[in-house]
């Protein structure tokens, strides 16, 4: 029996659908709204609005939930390989041993990239981002690759190229960018190694794979893998919904991700903190300017749409931190300055009344530096992780029935109309 809410306006009274999610989340259904009362809502930032029903992720940012199929993010980090989770956001179930193969095969096969995108990669100039440069040309995949006429082959084959060749062309254009000479894929080794191998193996030192690394980074994407309808993936689906091709779709995702309120967050929480360290380490000037309403400084990897309290993929990133910081001996000053901050800030009024607490980037920078990834190529590594989300999202929209053209609608606040006055009368 389907419930409502009753709304008043003068004297009617509406009835508005509630639909109920499988964990108990509740909607308005407001699809028929000003069809039948001539209202819009207004809900700037769409923070509590549902643009869809999906199936793939859960999350409860009061309680620090976040689940993939229904798998908490925990288990999987502990247990699956990046690889795997990546199967299971698009197809929905676990792999068995045989499909797992399947994957692997034809992630292989389609882990070339044109070698004429070489010389797009050469053309940008030295300083751009490499974010700006993979939207591009993950754009420019549709015109390497072009559509096939069966339906069913061109979106596998299209996910099967996204999710291999944009590890490739990341790792290419680090190469490129540092003038030097492009490692392939090596058939050999497994997703995220070979992903390493990619970046860092050269002539003159060979990269030895660390297997501790290699979890470090399986983690690490499997944490980015999704997050139901964040700022990125909206795009891709609102981008989606005007039926352009996925790699479209997806440059667009990455465009969004690109952003330090939102991916860039990781790369912006390093350069905070080491200008923390620069200007003598003292942290609470920056403590101050956060809590300083007239100032637009703020915490990086601080706060979240949706988590009220500690983001549940954070807690496993500072304890990927811990391990690896330890396993190799490092002293990152960068990581004692983020516990200091972290300290602080959750004991400060400010930061507890905003339910502040350090979301996923807070920690990721200083994984991925003991890695070795360069800071600039931080929020390229996010993306890299967030495709099967992206994918997986794109997908259930495609095959919504109910699916619609994304379109907002607006409150105009604009001039009344008024006559066109003529430049020699103005
Ligand atoms: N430092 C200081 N104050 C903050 C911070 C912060 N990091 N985040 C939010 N606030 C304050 C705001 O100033 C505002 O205060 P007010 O109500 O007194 O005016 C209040 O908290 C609410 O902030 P909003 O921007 O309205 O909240 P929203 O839900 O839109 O913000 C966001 C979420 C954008 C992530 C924000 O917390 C932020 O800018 N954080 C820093 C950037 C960051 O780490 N982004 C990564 C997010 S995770 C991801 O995308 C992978």
């Amino acid at each position: 029996m389907t419930d409502f809410v009753k709304l008043t306006y003068g004297d009617k009274i509406y009835r508005l659908p509630v639909v109920v999610g499988s964990e108990g989340e509740k909607a308005i259904d407001i699809s028929k709204l000003r069809q039948e009362t001539g209202f819009i809502t207004l809900d700037p930032g769409y923070a509590n609005t549902g643009s869809c029903k999906s199936n793939i992720t859960f999350m409860d940012g009061e309680k620090g939930i976040l689940r993939y199929r229904g798998i908490p993010v925990e288990q999987l980090a502990e247990h699956s390989t990046f690889k795997e989770t990546a199967y299971l956001l698009i197809n929905g179930e676990l792999p068995t041993q045989k499909q797992l193969n399947q994957f692997s095969v034809l992630l292989n096969d389609h882990s070339l990239v044109h070698e004429d995108m070489q010389f797009f990669y050469l053309n940008f100039p030295r300083a751009s981002h490499p974010m700006g440069i993979l939207s591009s040309m993950v754009n420019a995949l549709r015109s390497f690759y072009p559509e096939l006429q069966n339906l069913e082959e061109e979106i596998n084959i299209t996910v099967t190229r996204l999710l291999s060749k944009v590890r490739t062309m990341a790792a290419m254009s680090y190469k490129i960018a540092r003038g030097h000479k492009v490692v392939y894929p090596r058939p050999d080794l497994m997703y995220c190694a070979n992903f390493l191998n990619m970046m860092f193996d050269s002539p003159v030192r060979p990269y030895i794979i660390d297997e501790d690394v290699v979890k470090a980074l399986n983690v690490f994407w499997i944490l980015h893998a999704d997050h139901e309808q964040n700022c990125s993936t909206s795009a891709v689906r609102l981008v989606g919904s005007a039926r352009v091709n996925l790699y479209a779709a997806i440059s667009a995702g990455i465009a969004a991700l690109w952003g330090p309120l939102h991916g860039g967050a990781n790369q912006a929480v390093i350069e905070m903190l080491t200008e923390i360290a620069e200007t003598g380490g003292n942290i609470k000037p920056f403590i101050e300017r956060a809590k300083d309403k007239n100032d637009p400084f703020r915490l990086m990897g601080f706060g979240h749409r949706v988590y009220k309290t500690y983001d549940p993929r954070a807690k496993i990133m500072k304890k990927m931190c811990d391990k690896l910081l330890s396993k190799f001996n490092i002293h990152d000053p960068l990581l004692d300055l983020a516990q200091e901050l972290e300290a602080v800030a959750l004991k400060e009024d400010y930061f507890i009344e905003h339910n502040l607490y350090p979301n996923v980037d807070f920690y990721s920078g200083i994984v991925l530096r003991a890695i070795g990834i360069p800071t600039n190529m931080f929020t390229v590594m996010f993306a890299i992780g967030r495709l099967p989300g992206w994918i997986a999202q794109w997908k259930e929209s495609m095959d919504d029935p109910h699916w619609k053209l994304g379109r907002p609608r607006q409150i105009y606040t604009g001039p009344l109309e008024r006559g066109y006055v003529p430049i020699h009368h103005r």
